[in-house]
């Protein structure tokens, strides 16, 4: 799993060098930038520390003083003077350029926040997972909550409304844009539109207590057709279970400590503590992006979540087997 994890880090999911979103590409180019103007000033800077180890041919007769000729003197003067001069104008140069970048972003803003039609998602930093709740003004009933998982339709300007339930965390999914911190009592927000289907990966980028490193989420962008398949099917109450281990299943939920922390839309469970797991079934990780959902991962992780993320706050759930297991098929069931 480790592997996996470093080669993720390295990929183009979770790169701001490959940019699928407006913003993320003003920022990329900002980069790229940099990148080349620094590497030929390190390139210059070398060369002139090589030519200055080479050994030197004396033009003062030997025995002289050790002190250089005045026109000497006055030559190194006026290159120094150059290399300062040259310094503060790349500076200034590379100032101007971030002060563009920043504006262009902010030009994106403007033109996002005229939109029509944007869309708005609630995120919720929590120690240690993503709550993301989408707002709809016109049918509120029609507001759909998920966890650590973000789809949003491709060339539409999504408007992100950030808070946090405890500590800083900051919002960052590279591909898409950058960092943006989560402060406690101060909501803030953040523009965004991706301009190329995938499925990148967030991670929270502030130091936020023992399972920071663990705190990612999946983004993905899709097609409008298929960002409103999503949106359907997850706005959806849980299907009912339609085998009996299944309908054992909700039992052990409902009669466990499962139902104090966890909302199941269309059942009595309606706690917010944790990740609402109305449709758990449909997505791919668990535990903010830290295990793969599989039967044996969502298994180990429901016994003791302690043994996979130390710290964590779901308590351990000692269950007779035949209970896991009846608890393993329905929620495998809520797609
Ligand atoms: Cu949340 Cu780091």
């Amino acid at each position: 799993m480790i592997l996996t994890h470093c080669l993720l880090a390295i990929s183009d999911m979770q790169s701001a060098l490959n940019p699928a979103g407006e913003q993320g590409g003003s920022i990329a180019k900002l980069w790229w930038i940099y990148f080349w103007v620094l590497t030929v000033i390190f390139i210059l800077v070398a060369i002139f520390l090589f030519l200055a180890m080479l050994p030197r041919r004396s033009r003062e007769p030997a025995g002289q003083s050790d002190q250089p000729s005045q026109s000497r003197e006055r030559s190194i003067a006026t290159v120094v003077i150059g290399a300062v001069i040259a310094s503060i104008v790349v500076l200034f140069v590379l100032l101007l350029i971030d002060f563009f970048a920043v504006r262009s972003i902010y030009a994106l803003n403007d033109q996002n926040t005229a939109d029509a039609d944007p869309l708005t998602i609630k995120i919720t930093g929590h120690q240690w997972w993503w709550q993301v709740e989408y707002e709809n003004e016109s049918e509120p009933s029609k507001a759909m909550t998920t966890a650590n998982e973000l789809h949003v339709p491709i060339g539409r300007p999504v408007k992100l409304t950030l808070q946090s339930s405890d500590v800083i965390h900051s919002f960052w999914v590279p591909n898409i844009h950058g960092k943006k911190d989560l402060v406690p009592g101060h909501p803030t927000e953040m523009w965004l539109k991706a301009t190329q289907p995938g499925t990148f990966r967030g991670q929270c980028a502030e130091f936020c207590g023992l399972q920071h490193a663990h705190m990612r989420l999946t983004f993905i962008a899709e097609t409008t057709q298929a960002f409103e398949q999503w949106m359907q099917s997850s706005s959806s109450d849980a299907p009912q279970p339609t085998t009996d281990t299944q309908q054992r299943g909700l039992q052990v939920f409902m009669s466990n400590q499962c139902m104090m922390c966890h909302t199941i839309n269309g059942t009595n469970a309606r706690a917010t503590v944790g990740p609402d797991l109305t449709h758990i079934g449909s997505r791919d990780m668990l535990a903010a992006g830290s295990i793969p959902n599989t039967r044996g991962y969502l298994a180990g992780w429901i016994a003791n979540p302690q043994n996979i993320n130390p710290g964590v706050r779901m308590p351990p759930n000692t269950l007779p087997s035949d209970d896991l297991n009846a608890l393993l098929d329905y929620l495998e069931s809520l797609k």
